[in-house]
């Protein structure tokens, strides 16, 4: 979303109040944003609050009755990229859909050329009103998206359908918007591996290790944002996926994950191992607890089956492979081994020497290294931009 012009027209509602997070997300996500406000929004929250948190001035009426100034809603429908109307009341939907231009905000909209996002916003009775649906319908049919309320409680106290979508929700769907447009991942299906495994010592132990599963769970954001049908192979984590495109196969041990991965893997057109798989688990797992006898206990552990490795062996011409590697030491041969070995097209290379990288930060320092030889090193970000970066590198490979 990096300079992005986005205007967020905000109509009279009560969730106008939502609008300075939704601005502030935007504003977070390096988008430059112009806020025009209906007289009414004015009613619920104010010109200055959403003007600091843009740093730009905000635009109410035709004319500024201190100087005279005329606001041109004819050049700021063509400055900006996207116009995103949160919330958009029922009233605001109505007058879009009859073509009415009562004040700054409807003007705007009736000028724009950009893509026009709405995030109704109204009681359950309302949104569910013929009149409402109705205008709801022609004005997806005049290619504005909408973005669907939630279910939940409302302002009046009933609860059902009506409460306007999150301000993540709704940036992230014009993140989706600009992902998915250039993508040539959109259509593709795609396999990611994510999480740690869990093997069985006995039924209440095992064998795990520290991941988090967020690097996997970003990518899989990242992919399904611009537009790829993601197969997302978890081991235990404590995240869930929030995009529709994302179908996710819950599994616990390193074996579950590869009879997925095996399953999986041929109907996809790529796939990216980033689970830290457990490289050993015990022969057996003991049918009942295991009770505190003796001074030491012994496990016997046998290698797991190295599933990317399988996934580098089944791979066809039309398919492409991305692992990781976490390395402590002797980094860059490691990595280089494993790209071969593996039969990848390129390994994401991790070091848990740099700070902020690895298990359960929210950031991630890469280096990638592709079958060409190129190395690119890249800074410290959070995972989601890195996700981004390695849906770039992808989309270099088809
Ligand atoms: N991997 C896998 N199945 C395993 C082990 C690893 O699919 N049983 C994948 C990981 O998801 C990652 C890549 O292989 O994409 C490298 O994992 P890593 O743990 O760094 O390397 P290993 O191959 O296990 O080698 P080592 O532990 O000796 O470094």
């Amino acid at each position: 979303m990096k300079g992005k012009k986005i205007i967020l027209g905000i109509s009279g509602g009560i969730a106008a109040y939502k609008s300075a997070a939704l601005a502030r997300e935007l504003v977070r996500r390096g988008a430059d944003v112009r806020v025009v406000m209906t007289p009414m929004a004015r009613q619920f929250i104010t010109p200055l609050t959403m003007a600091t948190l843009t740093k730009n001035p905000i635009a109410v009426d035709f004319f500024d009755p201190e100087n005279g100034q005329w606001n041109s809603h004819v050049s700021l429908g063509l400055w900006a990229d996207a116009l995103v109307i949160a919330p958009a009341t029922a009233n605001t939907l109505a007058k879009m859909a009859c073509g009415i231009a009562d004040n700054l905000l409807l003007t705007t909209y009736l000028s724009a050329r950009c893509p026009v996002f709405a995030a109704p916003s109204m009681d359950l009775d309302m949104y569910a009103h013929p009149a409402a649906q109705q205008n709801i319908a022609t004005l997806v049919g005049r290619g504005v998206r909408m973005i669907e309320p939630e279910s939940g409680e409302l302002a009046s106290g009933l609860v059902g359908k009506g409460r306007m979508a999150e301000p993540e929700t709704i940036a992230d769907a014009l993140h989706d918007f600009w992902a998915c447009r250039d993508s040539k991942l959109r259509g593709r299906t795609v396999m990611i591996t994510a999480g740690p495994t869990y093997e069985k010592i006995d039924p209440v132990r095992f064998i795990g290790n520290y991941s988090s599963g967020k690097m996997g769970f970003a990518i899989a954001e990242e992919l399904a944002a611009r537009g790829a049908a993601v197969k997302l192979i978890a081991g235990p984590v404590k995240l869930r996926a929030r995009h529709a495109n994302i179908q996710t196969i819950s599994v616990e041990s390193a074996e579950m994950m590869y009879n997925a991965c095996v399953e999986t893997f041929p109907m996809c057109d790529g796939a990216v191992m980033s689970a830290a798989v457990a490289d050993f688990r015990p022969e057996t797992a003991a049918g009942s607890k295991i009770k505190r006898v003796g001074n030491t206990l012994s496990l016997n552990l046998v290698p797991t089956r190295d599933i990317a490795s399988q996934m580098g062996r089944m791979k066809r011409d039309d398919q492409f492979l991305v692992g990781f590697a976490l390395e402590t030491d002797n980094e860059q041969a490691n990595a280089q081994h494993k790209l071969e070995s593996k039969n990848l097209d390129f390994v994401v290379l991790n070091s848990l020497n740099d700070a902020g990288a690895g298990f359960m930060t929210d950031t991630n320092k890469i280096t990638i290294i592709n079958r060409n030889g190129e190395t690119t090193e890249y800074s410290l970000k959070s995972k989601a931009e890195v996700a981004a970066d390695i849906a770039d590198q992808i989309e270099l490979l088809s």
